[in-house]
């Protein structure tokens, strides 16, 4: 989730598209660059790190002046954060400038047909393969928007583009694909942005567009088409936001901006991951498959949510693989004198990539002469560079420190990984992987029906705004997702809550259970054992005792039904994956409930995103 911003009209156009980065710099921020048109063609300036170094080197090494131009403000996917691989990217003559927001799923094929061209590329991204691509089609003699139209037809996945021309002055051109773009409209000048809060300084009238459009815009004009060619359809709208709602995409809190976007983080997540042979594709998985294939033990070490998603991970890995895995908090893992050999693989997650408790756990994994597979949300970070080898969430910058996109992204990973040990270890057959992939394909659509039915759970906070204990229950994969709904309301809403294992309740917490005692109980699908059965008669145990059950289960299951004070039905998917849709009332409930006590949900007291320091 990068920002993209691109200019054509009567200002400096340094000055409009860096004041408009810098009003994004919340959707990525490892590196920025921005590529003006003036009498000396494109001139480009990038730099590694945040906004202000961009502007230090456009201070120490100035740009002719410009009215068209294009930004970038950069969250990495593909290469790590550096100044090579900032964007925007030029084609080989430098003739043509692009900035690129997405993934490009086929860029490993592309990139081979570059270099048999003899193309030598001088990054690490899948964007500068894009760059090259337009500008060939451009130095055939194309229209900057007919070279796009031949261009985007090549490309795979999700992508916003925005190119420009150093022989087209006066233009700028943008096609759209399954990531965000609109246009500003102002008085002899134009915009192309990923969202309002670049240009709103300037103008609040604005085009959203739509899949498949390629926009051009000039000082007075703005023409879209549709890949095909054929006319498009586009929405003007007036934008009434303040800038730090423009930021937020109109919802009030970055982590509720963020619970909505994991249907999207997820996919994105999964994008890229499946082979021209149909085989599972860990791209940045850098260690050996025959090393792989020796492993006798799993240890997953993380802190948190993230842990909450190694207790998931558990499952998955252990099913498919027959690894035995522990699941480990990294605050313990390395006092407790942990058995690690070289035939251990250790597994840490982290959203940021700097937690300390888990670099450090990585470390001590290390000097163990274990490998180290990194689960993380953070292009370049310090975990995954001391890692042996990496698997990339894409969810994008999670900015609310409550960790919501980043948990269920870290949960694909997770079954990616658990997946791609099972394929090459062979205890799971080719077409069982490729089933379950596109199972793990099939949930984005199902985090949106959740995410589109969600007035039982606004109306249950406001309901209990005011308890003052909350008990969250689930067996097998439910439990994890018990502790974290149960993390979610604790660290945002400052209330009493604790998540446990529902058979362990007779072992004690049941003394806990009075009259009206909110009760979340995460029921898993029939047919998986006693499983089904068991968890509901915990319902009946806790509701005969006075407390008020809260029953997520899929949708149609009568038999938990039956107990539920409140019911909030799932669809079907096989229990392992039922975390990723049960997670998602729980995060909204717990936003909630903060939300009409006041809290600061983004900044909880106490806390920090990212915990440096053990
Ligand atoms: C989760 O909502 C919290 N913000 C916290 O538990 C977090 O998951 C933990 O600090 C781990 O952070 P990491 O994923 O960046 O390593």
């Amino acid at each position: 989730m990068c920002g993209i911003v691109g200019y054509v009209g009567f200002q400096d156009a340094q000055t409009a598209i860096v004041s408009g980065l810098k009003r994004m710099e919340y959707r990525g921020y490892d590196s920025a660059g921005i590529a003006l048109v003036n009498e000396r063609g494109i001139e480009v300036r990038k730099k590694a790190g945040k906004i202000a170094n961009l502007v230090q080197e456009l201070e120490d090494h100035p740009i002719a002046p410009s009215h068209q131009g294009i930004g970038h403000t950069r969250w990495a996917t593909h290469g790590g954060p550096t100044d090579e691989n900032a964007h925007p990217h030029l084609g080989a003559t430098g003739r043509v400038g692009l900035v690129h927001n997405g993934i490009i799923e086929n860029f490993a094929s592309l990139a081979a047909g570059l270099a048999a061209d003899g193309v030598v590329l001088r990054s690490q991204t899948d964007s500068e393969i894009v760059a090259h691509l337009l500008e060939r089609e451009v130095l055939v003699g194309h229209s900057l928007v007919e070279a796009m139209r031949r261009t985007v037809v090549q490309l795979r996945g999700a992508f916003t583009l925005v190119a420009v021309d150093a022989q087209s002055p006066g233009e700028v051109v943008a096609a759209r694909r399954s990531s965000p773009l609109v246009v500003g409209v102002g008085q002899s000048e134009m915009f192309l942005a990923s969202d309002v809060a670049s240009f709103i300084a300037y103008t609040r009238e604005a085009i959203e567009l739509g899949q498949d459009q390629i926009v051009r815009i000039t000082p007075d004009t703005v023409e879209v088409t549709m890949f095909d060619g054929t006319s498009a359809v586009t929405r003007p709208y007036h934008i009434d936001w303040d800038l730090s709602a423009a930021q937020k995409d109109g919802y009030d809190w970055f982590m509720r901006k963020e619970i909505f976007e994991q249907p999207k983080a997820v996919a994105d997540t999964l994008l890229g991951r499946i082979g021209a042979d149909r085989q599972l594709v860990l791209d940045e998985m850098r260690i050996d498959t025959a090393h792989l294939r020796t492993i006798d033990a799993i240890i997953v070490v993380a802190a948190g949510t993230a842990y909450h998603a190694g207790l998931i991970a558990k499952y998955a890995i252990e099913h498919w693989t027959r690894i035995p895995v522990e699941v480990e908090l990294a605050s313990e893992f390395r006092y407790r004198d942990p058995i690690v050999t070289s035939t251990t693989l250790v597994v840490t997650i982290s959203q940021s990539g700097e937690t300390a408790d888990t670099l450090m756990a990585v470390r001590h994994a290390r000097e163990q002469h274990a490998k180290v597979v990194s689960i993380c949300n953070t292009n370049g970070a310090t975990i995954p560079r001391e890692s042996d080898a990496v698997i990339y969430t894409h969810a994008g910058p999670e900015i609310a420190v409550a960790s919501t996109k980043g948990f269920t992204t870290q949960l694909i990973a997770c079954y990616l990984l658990g997946l791609y040990l099972a394929q090459i270890r062979g205890t799971k057959f080719g077409d069982e992987v490729q089933r379950l992939v596109e199972e793990l394909g099939s949930l984005s659509g199902k985090m949106d029906e959740v995410l589109d039915d969600l007035d039982g759970v606004l109306g249950l906070a406001e309901q209990l705004r005011d308890a003052e204990d909350f008990l969250f229950l689930g067996r097998h994969v439910g439990y994890p997702v018990a502790l974290e709904g149960a993390l979610k309301l604790k660290e945002i809403s400052y209330t009493h809550a604790e998540g446990f294992a529902a058979g362990e309740l007779k072992h004690g917490p049941i003394a806990l259970v009075e009259k009206g005692l909110p009760i979340f109980i995460v029921v898993p699908p029939k047919g998986r054992d006693q499983l089904h059965d068991k968890v509901v008669s915990n319902i009946q145990e806790v509701r005969a005792r006075g407390g008020r059950t809260i029953v997520l289960a899929e949708r149609g299951d009568a038999d938990a039904a039956a107990f539920a004070d409140v019911f909030w039905p799932l669809p079907i998917v096989p229990t392992l994956f039922q975390p990723v849709l049960a997670i998602l009332p729980l995060q909204v409930f717990a936003c909630q409930i903060a939300t009409l006590n006041g809290h600061d949900v983004d900044q909880p007291r106490n806390l920090a995103k990212s915990v440096t320091v053990e």
